[in-house]
Order: C-alpha cells, then sequence, then structure tokens
C-alpha cells in the first residue's frame, strides 16, 4: 500500500468528556464494534472516582494494563483507528491537553441528564482554539435527562459550538423508543437485547410514511415529525468541509452502556473525520504525504513495570515511515538514535512494528533521552510547537526527607517532571526546589512514585503562590528589566529550561508589578 493510502486509512482520535459522562464505555463499545475486544469489561477505567490518591495508587499499580489503554488500535471498515485516552479528571488536565496535540479529531460525550460540565467546558475550549473537528455524544437517553432542543442550545452557548443533529431521540427515559438516523435516513429501535447485540435498523427515507406509526406508534410518530421539521428548519445542513475546518460540529444521541446509537456514531465518524492533518512546526507547517519521516513526543510513561525500569515516549508519526533500526535526529539534542523495538499499540496488545505511518502512534523504549514536546526527523531541524506549560496553581517547597537517597530523589524528580506530572522551578536567591501543579493530588502521586519507583523520600512546606509567569523583556539591558530583577529577586525562579519565572503571591501583586514595569512582560503559559 502505498504512504498515500496508508494515511487515508487513518483516523486518530480523542474521546474528551466531563468524568462519568461515559467515556470509558463509549471506548469500549467502539472496541467492540472493532471486533478489538470480545466482551463488555474488558477496557479497564482509569478513572479516578472520588478524587481519591487510593483510586490513583491502585491506578498505578494496574500501570502496565492502563498504558495499554493509552492508545488502542482497531481495524473497522478497513479503516485503522487509533483512541488515544485522555484523563477525566481536572487535576490531570494537563495530560489531556497535550494528547490534544497528537489527535486529529475529537468525540464529546456528555451527559444527557448533566449536559454541559465544567471539565467539557474547558476540553472543548482547547479543541476549538485549535480548529480541531469536533462530533457531539449525548449518552445516557435511557435515563430521563433534558430536553433533547434545550440541550442543544447548552450545547451552542456553553461551549460555543455550532450544532447540526445528525441523530434525533425518539423519547427518551423510560419512554425512549429510538433514534431516527438524519445521516442514514433509517430508524433504530431501542430495545433490551440491544446490548447483547447490534441491533437491526429500518430504513425509513420518508418519515411521513404511514409505517412509522406501525413501529413507534401514534404519538411518538406524530412527535418525531415534528420534532425533525423544527431540525431541518433550526440547524444548518450538514457540511464535512465546515466540520473539517472545525466551524461546525455534529451531534448523535444514544446510550453507550446499552449499545445504542454507537453503531450509528462510527459509521459516520469513519466518513466523515479527517485522515492525519498537517501539523505547524517552528519553520514550515508539514504535510504528512512528506516522504520523511516527522514525529513528536506528546507523552511519556516511566516505570511501567517497576521490576525493569522502563520508560516510553509515545510519538505521533506527523508525516513519513517511521521505520524500525534507522537513525533519527532527536532535534532537542541534536543526536542520532535509533529504535530496535518500537511499540505499537492494540486493544489488547502491544505489539513490535518494523514501519507506522502519520496517525499511528508508536511507543519508543527510552533511557532518558525524551521530554514531552520532542521532535524527530531524518535530518531536518525543526519543532513542533503547541505543547506548552500552564502555569501551575498549586506550588510547595519539596525537602529532601532521607539524605543518603539525594541521588535518587533528583533523579526521580527529574524523571517525573520529564513525564510532565508537574514542574519545577528554583529559586534564585537560594537554590530551593519549589514543585508547581496543576492540581493538587499531584503531590501525593509523586510522593508515592518518588518512593515506590526511585526509593526516595520527600516531604513539602507550602509556599504562598498565586500565581507563576515567564517572564520576557523586549530588551534584557533595559533600566527597567534590570530594576524588576533586582526588587523581584526574593520572588524569582528558573524552569527546567533556565526561563525566568516570577512567583506572584496574589492577583494584586501580578497587577501591580505589570502596572510598575509595563515593558516587562508576563506570561501564563511557556510558549510566547
Ligand atoms: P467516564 O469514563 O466518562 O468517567 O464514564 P464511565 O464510562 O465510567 O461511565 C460512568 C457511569 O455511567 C458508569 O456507571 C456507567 O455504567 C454509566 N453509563 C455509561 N453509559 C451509560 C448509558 O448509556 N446509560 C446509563 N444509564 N448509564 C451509563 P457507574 O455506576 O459509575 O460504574 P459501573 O459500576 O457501572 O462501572
Amino acid at each position: 500500500m502505498s504512504l498515500l493510502e496508508e494515511i487515508a486509512k487513518r483516523r486518530t482520535f480523542g474521546i474528551i468528556s466531563h468524568p462519568d459522562a461515559g467515556k470509558t464505555t463509549l471506548t469500549e463499545k467502539l472496541l467492540l464494534f472493532g471486533g478489538a475486544i470480545q466482551e463488555a469489561g474488558a477496557v479497564k477505567s482509569n478513572k479516578i472516582k472520588k478524587g481519591a490518591t487510593s483510586d490513583f495508587m491502585e491506578i498505578e499499580r494496574q500501570r502496565g494494563i492502563s498504558v495499554a489503554t493509552s492508545v488502542l488500535a482497531f481495524i473497522y471498515k478497513d479503516k485503522k483507528i487509533n483512541i488515544l485516552d485522555t484523563p477525566g479528571h481536572k487535576d490531570f488536565a494537563e495530560d489531556t491537553f497535550r494528547t490534544l496535540t497528537a489527535v486529529d479529531s475529537v468525540i464529546v460525550v456528555i451527559d444527557v441528564a448533566k449536559g454541559v460540565e465544567a471539565q467539557t467546558e474547558k476540553l472543548v475550549e482547547v479543541c476549538r482554539m485549535r480548529n480541531i473537528p469536533m462530533i457531539v455524544f449525548i449518552n445516557k437517553m435511557d435515563r430521563e435527562g433534558k430536553d433533547a432542543f434545550d440541550l442543544l442550545d447548552e450545547v451552542e452557548q456553553k461551549l460555543g459550538l455550532t450544532v447540526t443533529p445528525l441523530s434525533f431521540p425518539i423519547g427518551m427515559g423510560y419512554n425512549f423508543k429510538g433514534i431516527y438516523n438524519v445521516w442514514e435516513k433509517n430508524i433504530n429501535l431501542f430495545s433490551e437485547e440491544s446490548k447483547q447485540h447490534i441491533t437491526e435498523t429500518i430504513a425509513f427515507d420518508d418519515v411521513n410514511h404511514p409505517d412509522l406509526e406501525k413501529h413507534i406508534g401514534e404519538e411518538a410518530a406524530e412527535t418525531l415529525r415534528e420534532e425533525l421539521e423544527l431540525v431541518y428548519e433550526v440547524y444548518p445542513e450538514f457540511n464535512q468541509q465546515e466540520y473539517l475546518d472545525g466551524q461546525l460540529q455534529p451531534v448523535f444521541f444514544g446510550s453507550a452502556l446499552n449499545n445504542f446509537g454507537v453503531r450509528e456514531l462510527l459509521d459516520c465518524f469513519v466518513d466523515i473525520a479527517p485522515n492525519p492533518r498537517p501539523k505547524e512546526s517552528d519553520t514550515r507547517i508539514v504535510d504528512p504525504q512528506e516522504k520523511k519521516f516527522t514525529g513528536f513526543v506528546f507523552k511519556i510513561h516511566a516505570n511501567m513495570d517497576p521490576k525493569h525500569r522502563d520508560r516510553l515516549a509515545f510519538i505521533k508519526i506527523v508525516s513519513g515511515i517511521f521505520k524500525r533500526n534507522t537513525p533519527y535526529l532527536h532535534v532537542r539534542n541534536n543526536k542520532k538514535l535509533k529504535f530496535s523495538s518500537p511499540n505499537a499499540f492494540f486493544a489488547d496488545k502491544k505489539e513490535i512494528v518494523d514501519e507506522s505511518y502519520p496517525g499511528d502512534i508508536v511507543g519508543l523504549h527510552d533511557t532518558g533521552n525524551f521530554k514531552i514536546g520532542d521532535t524527530l526527523t531524518e535530518g531536518e531541524v525543526m519543532n513542533y510547537r503547541g505543547i506548552p506549560s500552564f502555569s501551575p496553581e498549586h506550588f510547595r517547597y519539596i525537602n529532601n526527607a532521607d539524605p543518603l537517597k539525594s541521588k535518587q530523589l533528583y533523579k526521580g524528580i527529574d524523571q517525573l517532571m520529564d513525564e510532565g506530572v508537574a514542574q519545577l522551578f528554583t529559586l534564585e536567591l537560594n537554590g530551593r526546589k519549589v514543585i508547581g501543579t496543576v492540581g493538587a493530588l499531584q503531590y501525593e502521586v509523586i510522593q508515592y512514585r518518588l518512593e515506590h519507583e526511585y526509593g526516595a523520600k520527600c516531604t513539602y512546606e507550602n509556599l504562598n503562590v498565586h500565581k507563576a509567569c515567564w517572564v520576557d523583556a523586549e530588551d534584557e539591558s533595559n533600566e527597567e528589566y534590570k530594576e524588576f530583577k533586582r526588587v523581584k529577586q526574593k520572588f524569582l525562579a528558573k524552569d527546567k529550561q533556565g526561563q525566568l519565572v516570577f512567583f506572584a503571591d496574589s492577583m494584586f501583586t501580578l497587577q501591580m508589578t505589570q502596572q510598575k514595569y509595563p515593558t516587562v512582560k508576563l506570561h501564563f503559559t511557556s510558549e510566547f
């Protein structure tokens, strides 16, 4: 098969949702359709239910499994589908943001009763900013929930999307009868059996046909006709280009748990979802069809198996063909590396592969060469963009609790930071180390992992910081910048890349500083 054909076959996407909306269930049902797993319950949930650390530790124990679920691949209708897992818990949102740099489209899952929730808003905003094509799946139609039109309004208003329903529910909850598939023009009737089987659909080009009553009863038929009329009147006609440009978002309804409406979603998805898309680097835009291989690291997982100190870097292939045992340039280190056992991921296993194509994810065994965001090429010097660090919201000093293990501690911290678990800052004044995180849960995770994976112990000490911002000045020799650095010396630190960071203890300080030193620029992400 040619490179072009391989590219045309690939669909790499992520499922995003607020925890509990049904992401894991939907993933599992997609895998069932793809024949990638044989029974429900095979996909381990990696979610943290009540934000409890114990859940996270449990997940850590199952890392071997949960990492297999980081990327799930299967073939459906001759398309290679790659699902990238995205943690739903807000403390791990950064991990999800980074994964979103490696997807070509997303499916957004929304709970019909809860509607648009906080985490959905945040994640969709990131996708919207990047014009990532999105399909919305309204889940749990077997339960009482919000009116379909109200929900569509909510999705438009809260998420800033322009939607068009490609399926429409017939009733809901106790009265849920099925869905009308606007895309394929047929009706899929809901029954309890659909859990086990893929249900038969009834073609219905014309909902005005009197047979409709036979299938769903008079009342439901009348309501459906009225509602569909409204749908055609109010919502724009589906247009694939608009969807691909991130300007229009098709909506499907269903019940993942009951395996209902999932096939419709998947069939439409393989038809309309994008192939691997071109990606911007710091020098140019790279097209997947280019012959030369390029790719970037979007995720690192260390110590999946505590017995073998392994570390896996996940690479998204952007262009060309990635080949085993071929030297590639690690751009940041200016070093050639070759990989004898690159892993490809399937739903239930990982396998060594000889060749991978744009859209695919390969896992490379890493001995500490990689950091998130690193670019690999055949020799071209360029870096893929789009994985900024976000300004952390929690700050603590980290202290070594076992002086005999300081080497282990620093190695552990170093590696965990490379994985992107948190950010490390070193105070300019006294060299003390500060860990900044997006969520409070990370501190426990770091402590646990330092102890269990590196044999090191740490303690924390609170630090009163409201926000950390990256600092730069138009002209570093200017007097104002020098004065800023002198006056604020106590509040300055360096991040791991050696960039200057300012710790503001309150919103007020931040504002005052900005007013007093207008030429000093304060940034809330590391990429500026
Ligand atoms: P998440 O990954 O987005 O966090 O959600 P997950 O799939 O784990 O689903 C959250 C809960 O919602 C689960 O119940 C799941 O069974 C349920 N659920 C998912 N889809 C549907 C649906 O279509 N209809 C109904 N009624 N429920 C659905 P749980 O009790 O939290 O977990 P479990 O004990 O069933 O695993």
